[in-house]
C-alpha cells in the first residue's frame, strides 16, 4: 500500500486534517453531542413527561407543601404517594432548587407514622429558636408543620437541623390534638413582626381558622373567616396569608388570604380564590364585599398554590406555584410512571386595576435562561387562512406576543393554536366581543377520562392602551397563559398525539396587527 510516497504523505494530511475537522467541531458545536444524547435519554422522556416543570421522577403527587427558604436554596417538598400513580398514604416529597428552573430531588422527608399520614403544610425557619428545637445557634432550625391525618385531622409538627436533609418528629406530637371540625388540616405559618409572634392559617370546612403562638407548639385560636366571602361552593383548603406592598408602594400594604376551593371554581372542578384586606395580627377583614369572588386563576389545572416562606430574594412580592391539576381528574390523567406536575413558579404582586386593588402574576425571569430564540416578527397584518408560523415545530415553547387592538381591528378572535396536529389543537385565544382570554382545549388530545375535561375556560380581559398580550408556555402536557402582564392567568394540562408539535397564528372574522411576536423554544431542565 501507498508505494508511492506523495500518495502516502496526501493520505497522512487528509487524516490529520480530519481529525482537526472533527475536533474543531466538537469544540464550536459542544451543544450538538449534548441535546442529541439528551433527546435520546430515556430520563424524564415519557409521553406527556413535562419537560421544563417539576414533576417527581416517579408515581403520585400534589399540594406543594413547606417552602421554604433557606441559606441559599428554595424548599419545595410536596405530597406524595411512593408506591402509586394514585392518592395514596401520604408523605413529604422533597425536592430542592437554587434558581427555581432546576431542582434536585431529595429522599422523601417525612413518612406516616402512628398518627397519620403526613396531609399538606408549611415550613418555616425559626430564627430565634422560639421552638428551642434549634442544635446550632448560627444555623437556626427549619420547622414544619402540618397535619396529621387518621380516623380524625390533628396538627403536629418535624425539626431539621441540616438544612432540610433529614427530619426528625416532635416528639410531642401531635401539638394541636383537638379538632374542632371535622375538616381541619393545611396550616399554614408566618411570623408576624408587628405582634412578634406566629400566625397560622388552617383550612376548616368553608371556612380558615387562625392561631397565635410564641414557640410554634402552643398555639391559641384567635379568629375565624370563611363564607359567606367568596365563591359560594366547596370546602376551603390549603389558605395561605401574606402581606404586599401595594403598587410597589412599601407605605401601602395590603393582606392577601389565597385559598384552594374543592369544589365550585371557575373552571370547573377545584381551584383557587383570593381575597385583599387587612390583618392586625389576629383578624382578617375583606376589603371586597362579601360576594366578590376573585380567581387566581382561570384554568382547570392551577390548586393548592401556597407562597415561599422566608424569601429574602422578594420583599415586595411573592412567589409560588401550585399543583397543575384538578380533583375531578387528578386520579385518571393518561401519564404513565409519573402523576401530575407543578406550575411554573410566578412572583405575586398587588396592582391597583380599575377595577380595584388585584393580584399579578409573571413567570420568574429566572425560566429565561431556557430561552433559544426561534422566532421574531414585528408589525405584521395577521389575517384570516394565512399562517405565518407554518414552520415552527415544538412540543416546549415560550410565546410572548402583543396585539394592537383598536378602531382598524377587524377580528372577532386571535391568538394562537398550540400542540397542532392532525386531530388535535389548544386555541388560546382573545375574544373581542366579550373581551375575554381564553384557552380552548375542546380538540387538546386525549379527553375521555373525564367528562368535564374537554372544555374552554375563559378569563375577562381589557383592552388596556389598544393592546392585549399574551405570554404563554406550552410544556408537552400543559398550558400557561398570561394575559396583559399578568393580570390574567390561565393554566390547563393538554393531552394532544405526539405528533401535534404544530404552531398557528391565527385570526377570525377579520384582521388584526401583531405589534410583536417572539417564540422560543425552551430547554429540558431534568438531566441524570
Ligand atoms: C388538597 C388536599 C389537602 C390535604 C391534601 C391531602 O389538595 O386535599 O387539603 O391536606 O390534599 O393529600
Amino acid at each position: 500500500m501507498f508505494k508511492n510516497i506523495k500518495l502516502r504523505a496526501l493520505w497522512f494530511i487528509l487524516v490529520v486534517m480530519s481529525i482537526i475537522i472533527v475536533a474543531l467541531f466538537a469544540l464550536i458545536f459542544p451543544g450538538l453531542n449534548k441535546s442529541v444524547e439528551q433527546e435520546q435519554s430515556p430520563y424524564y422522556n415519557e409521553p406527556f413527561r413535562p419537560q421544563y416543570h417539576f414533576t417527581p421522577e416517579a408515581n403520585w403527587m400534589n399540594d406543594p407543601n413547606g417552602m421554604v427558604y433557606y441559606e441559599g436554596e428554595y424548599h419545595l417538598f410536596y405530597q406524595y404517594h411512593p408506591y402509586g400513580t394514585r392518592w395514596g398514604p401520604m408523605h413529604w416529597g422533597h425536592a430542592v432548587s437554587k434558581d427555581l428552573v432546576h431542582w434536585e430531588h431529595l429522599p422523601v422527608a417525612l413518612q406516616p407514622d402512628e398518627h397519620g399520614y403526613i396531609f399538606s403544610g408549611s415550613a418555616v425557619v425559626d430564627w430565634n429558636n422560639t421552638s428551642g428545637l434549634g442544635t446550632d445557634p448560627k444555623h437556626p432550625p427549619l420547622v414544619a408543620i402540618f397535619t396529621h391525618s387518621k380516623d380524625k385531622q390533628i396538627q403536629s409538627i418535624a425539626y431539621s437541623n441540616d438544612k432540610g436533609r433529614t427530619w426528625e418528629k416532635y416528639a410531642g406530637n401531635p401539638i394541636m390534638p383537638n379538632p374542632p371540625n371535622v375538616d381541619w388540616r393545611d396550616p399554614k405559618v408566618f411570623w408576624h413582626e408587628e405582634t412578634r409572634q406566629w400566625v397560622m392559617i388552617l383550612a376548616a370546612g368553608e371556612k380558615a381558622m387562625l392561631y397565635t403562638s410564641s414557640n410554634l407548639k402552643d398555639w391559641t385560636y384567635v379568629s375565624e373567616f370563611g363564607k359567606p366571602n367568596g365563591a359560594p361552593d366547596g370546602v376551603w383548603e390549603c389558605p395561605d396569608l401574606f402581606s404586599l406592598p401595594v403598587d410597589g408602594d412599601p407605605n401601602k400594604k395590603k393582606w392577601v388570604l389565597a385559598v384552594s376551593i374543592n369544589n365550585g371554581s371557575i373552571a370547573g372542578g377545584s381551584g383557587m380564590q383570593y381575597f385583599v384586606g387587612n390583618f392586625d395580627g389576629k383578624t382578617f377583614t375583606n376589603d371586597n364585599p362579601a360576594n366578590t369572588t376573585l380567581w387566581a386563576d382561570y384554568g382547570a389545572d392551577f390548586y393548592a398554590g401556597v407562597t415561599w416562606s422566608d424569601d429574602p430574594n422578594h420583599k415586595s412580592s411573592r412567589l409560588w406555584l401550585a399543583w397543575m391539576s384538578n380533583w375531578q381528574y387528578a386520579n385518571d390523567t393518561p401519564t404513565s410512571t409519573w402523576r401530575s406536575a407543578f406550575s411554573l413558579v410566578r412572583k405575586i404582586e398587588l396592582k391597583t386595576l380599575p377595577e380595584g386593588i388585584r393580584m399579578v402574576q409573571t413567570p420568574v425571569p429566572q425560566l429565561k435562561q431556557l430561552r433559544h430564540l426561534t422566532k421574531s416578527i414585528s408589525d405584521q397584518l395577521v389575517q384570516p387562512g394565512i399562517n405565518q408560523l407554518d414552520d415552527i415545530n415544538g412540543e416546549t415553547l415560550e410565546i410572548v406576543a402583543e396585539f394592537q387592538v383598536d378602531q382598524s381591528t377587524t377580528a372577532d378572535e386571535f391568538g394562537f393554536k398550540v400542540r397542532k396536529g392532525e386531530r388535535n389543537e389548544t386555541i388560546v385565544g382573545f375574544g373581542r366581543q366579550n373581551g375575554t382570554l381564553f384557552v380552548d382545549r375542546t380538540r387538546s388530545g386525549i379527553s375521555d377520562f373525564h367528562g368535564d375535561f374537554a372544555k374552554r375556560h375563559e378569563a375577562p380581559l381589557t383592552v388596556q392602551n389598544n393592546k392585549v398580550t399574551m405570554h404563554i408556555f406550552v410544556d408537552r402536557s400543559s398550558v400557561e397563559v398570561f394575559g396583559n402582564e399578568g393580570e390574567r392567568v390561565i393554566t390547563d394540562q393538554i393531552f394532544p398525539d405526539a405528533s401535534a408539535t404544530g404552531l398557528e397564528l391565527y385570526t377570525a372574522g377579520g384582521n388584526v396587527t401583531l405589534n410583536s411576536l417572539h417564540i422560543y423554544s425552551l430547554d429540558k431542565v431534568w438531566k441524570k
